[in-house]
């Protein structure tokens, strides 16, 4: 008996993909050209977020429990580098929809009520494991974004924003940071004497600035009085407790000193991988931010102001997503704190042997 051998099509069920494309004006006897793009457009974007969803599974299930996952650092860090190719793509894909004109999305736009991208599980999956506070989500209804949803990808999205995201497990990942306290080496006291000698020579410059008008200075100088405060609680747990309190940091204080230390020392073997890996974090926030924007664009030039088919005030609802619903903004953030190189306190020898990797040893 002959086995049948597998072919290309059955290996990667086109019959299935290809056979999954229902254009609703077709349906109402008045097929629209343009619902194919439409509908492909979006089948295309939910493969890719099932391809994230992958990836950040795997780099979830890599950080957690409490052994050494610095022996994973290689395998993180480039999946998260496939994550960020693929949002480049998803953001370069909005041209493609562009293509269609608002005219014609009008010809079948009213038969797609009430159905809406905000219904996307992939995506919410996609926010939750990456860390999206609940609390902090745009709202454009009484009602949780989760109600929109059917009962079985209500569960799913329950189930993700209840499991560790990847920003928790980022942050306890962050406070295990070793070299903190290193012997009688008294690092953040240098390091807080450059700091100050930083923003003093700012101040100074804002003070000297002779093409600003009374009221930017004032603006210059209130803002140099903030950073100074936040400066200080990174050293200070009551007020670094009270910004956190007041929602201007979610990452904790140790966490932000862990973070602190690895982007200073980024250039030391050991924290090379660390940092690459907070970078990549950053840009995952950013590109998704920078996504959000893209297809807030979009829908403006779709729809205009008008409301979208899931009831929300549409390019409005958006707009704002784009500026609240970051999740790593904590560490993007952490540039306030950085000093040029050249007054990066020295490090002791012995610590930097730590940080270091030796396969030769001079004789
Ligand atoms: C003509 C093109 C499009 C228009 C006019 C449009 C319109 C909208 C509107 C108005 C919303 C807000 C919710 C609502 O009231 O419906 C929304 C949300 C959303 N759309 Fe689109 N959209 C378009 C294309 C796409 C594409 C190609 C995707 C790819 C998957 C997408 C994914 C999403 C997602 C994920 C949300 C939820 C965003 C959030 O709540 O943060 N949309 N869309």
């Amino acid at each position: 008996m002959t086995s049948k051998k597998l072919s290309y099509g059955e290996y990667l069920q086109l019959n299935n993909i290809l056979d999954s494309q229902y254009l609703q004006s077709g349906k109402q006897g008045n097929l629209v050209h343009d619902e194919m793009l439409f509908i492909i457009i979006h089948q295309t974007y939910e493969l890719w977020f099932k391809q994230i969803v992958h990836e950040l599974d795997s780099v979830i299930n890599m950080f957690k429990g409490n052994y050494a996952q610095e022996e994973n650092t290689g395998l993180v860090v480039a999946r998260l580098g496939r994550i960020i190719e693929i949002q480049k793509l998803l953001i370069d894909q909005v041209g493609i929809l562009e293509t269609m004109t608002p005219m014609d999305f009008l010809e079948f736009r009213d038969l797609l009520t009430p159905a809406s991208g905000f219904q996307s599980i992939q995506f919410r999956e996609i926010e939750n494991k990456l860390g999206m506070d609940a609390e902090q989500r745009v709202r454009f209804g009484k009602q949780k974004y989760d109600e929109y949803l059917d009962s079985n990808d209500r569960k799913r999205a329950n189930e993700s924003e209840k499991s560790p995201s990847l920003f928790v497990l980022l942050e306890d990942w962050l406070e295990r940071t070793p070299f903190l306290q290193f012997k009688a080496f008294n690092f953040w006291e240098s390091y807080q004497s450059s700091v100050e000698k930083m923003l003093n020579d700012d101040i100074k410059r804002i003070n000297e600035n002779t093409t600003l008008d009374k009221s930017a200075q004032e603006n210059s100088m209130k803002n140099y009085a903030n950073i100074q405060k936040t400066y200080e609680a990174l050293f200070d747990e009551i007020k670094y407790k009270q910004l956190l309190d007041a929602g201007h940091r979610r990452i904790s204080q140790k966490a932000t000193l862990g973070a602190l230390f690895i982007k200073l020392y980024r250039d030391e073997p050991v924290l090379q991988m660390p940092h690459r890996l907070l970078t990549q974090l950053v840009d995952i926030d950013q590109l998704l931010t920078s996504w959000r924007y893209r297809h807030s664009l979009l829908v403006f030039r779709m729809i205009g102001v008008k409301i979208g088919t899931g009831g929300s005030a549409g390019h409005g609802y958006l707009k704002k997503t784009a500026e609240k619903h970051s999740i790593f903004r904590d560490i993007a953030n952490l540039s306030t704190y950085i000093i040029p190189r050249s007054s990066l306190p020295e490090l002791p020898k012995e610590l930097k042997k730590e940080l270091g990797f030796y396969y030769t040893y001079a004789k």
